[in-house]
């Protein structure tokens, strides 16, 4: 038996928004923004939404598994950026790409999302109820963004990317002798710590309702706590699912982690021990887009021919809640 996943797609904005672009709008430099994160440009939506470029994203990865829309039992997208509280943004995405027969519904744990949805389909999927999910990182961060905050507002960009994943029940041996698909999960959660990086949705308001003080409608994050967290608790849950799956760093062949940072990716690799030649990144290009960077990664690794049959990946993600994950799996694509 084997979880797979058989399909990537990704989707970005065409809008490209520089760094000198960003100093423009805030007092802020190409310089500072690489030096502190390693991002030069983002992507920013002129009209796309968290739906459409979800939708995009996932009649690609729909394309390259050789599926119909009809032939999709369970749609999960991950975001905290949708456009709409109701309904759902995976509910959007059935109707967008016309996957009737699906059950659709959305998950929210921040950059950690789509690792979050990759580990709730392979649960689903091992206990037999579905056959196969779409599963989708989809964000317009820009939406929440203070655009006068030069320390939020030069970090994130939108975008989206989606993988198909599929059980089956025969093994699937590789030539190096590993077995394809999912092989171990670990995922965590420390909502005492929540309030170091945060957004609310809208003030409560109703006859009734007696104010207390209100979270600003815009992304707020201590930096610092955010770094501390992730540059601790990243190496530690990768470490905890390759002890699980009795393996270690060195029969790993990539490490695609959450792209926020340059500095916490080479943080996390020193701690690991592990080649930093191992940890593609992409976030020069398009920043950081909070549950879609680990898809939208994936994609890019996967069309360029960087995955091969047989290859060892480690995704882990680390976000607002906090949460963190990390998902092993040997590539079958
Ligand atoms: N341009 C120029 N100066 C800036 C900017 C900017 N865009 N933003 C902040 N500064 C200034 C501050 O005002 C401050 O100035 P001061 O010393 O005169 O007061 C100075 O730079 C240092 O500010 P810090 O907030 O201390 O900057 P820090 O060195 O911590 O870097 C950063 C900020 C890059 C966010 C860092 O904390 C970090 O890497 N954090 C990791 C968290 C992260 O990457 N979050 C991304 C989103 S969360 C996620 O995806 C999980």
């Amino acid at each position: 038996m084997a979880i797979k996943i058989t399909g990537t797609g990704s989707a970005l904005p065409e809008k490209k928004v520089t760094n000198f672009d960003m100093a423009k709008l805030v007092e802020t430099s190409d310089e500072w923004i690489r030096g502190r994160t390693g991002i030069a440009e983002r992507r920013i939506s002129t009209g796309d939404t968290v739906a459409s470029l979800a939708a995009k994203a996932c009649e690609k990865a729909l394309a390259m598994a050789g599926k119909d829309a009809q032939d999709v039992d369970l749609i999960l997208v991950a975001t905290c950026s949708p456009e709409l509280l109701l309904p759902c943004c995976a509910c959007q995405v059935q109707s967008a790409i016309g996957a009737d027969r699906a059950v659709a519904f959305d998950l929210n744990a921040a950059c950690s999302g789509f690792l979050f949805a990759l580990n709730t389909a392979n649960v689903y999927l091992r206990s037999g109820l579905y056959k196969n999910a779409l599963i989708v990182g989809s964000e317009v961060l820009s939406k929440l963004i203070d655009w006068t905050d030069r320390s939020t507002c030069v970090l994130f960009g939108d975008g989206a990317g989606a993988a198909f994943m599929e059980f089956s029940e025969t093994d699937d041996v590789c030539e190096n002798g590993r077995l394809a698909g999912i092989e171990e999960m670990v995922m965590g959660s420390d909502g005492a710590k929540g309030m170091v990086l945060a957004c609310a949705e809208r003030t409560a308001s109703n006859p009734y309702y007696k104010e207390i003080e209100q979270v600003k409608p815009y992304v707020q994050m201590d930096g610092q706590e955010v770094y501390k967290f992730a540059t601790r608790q990243v190496p530690a849950c990768i470490k905890e699912a390759l002890d699980r799956a009795g393996l270690t760093v060195d029969d790993v062949d990539l490490f695609v982690l959450h792209q926020a940072n340059v500095r916490i990716i080479e943080s996390v690799a020193k701690r690991l021990k592990a080649d930093l030649s191992k940890f593609p990144m992409n976030l020069e290009h398009i920043g950081n887009m909070s549950s879609a960077t680990i898809p939208v990664l994936l994609d890019e690794l996967n069309r360029d021919g960087k995955i091969k049959k047989g290859d060892r990946l480690v995704l882990s993600g680390f976000g607002a809640g906090l949460t963190y994950g990390a998902s092993i799996l040997v590539w079958d694509n």
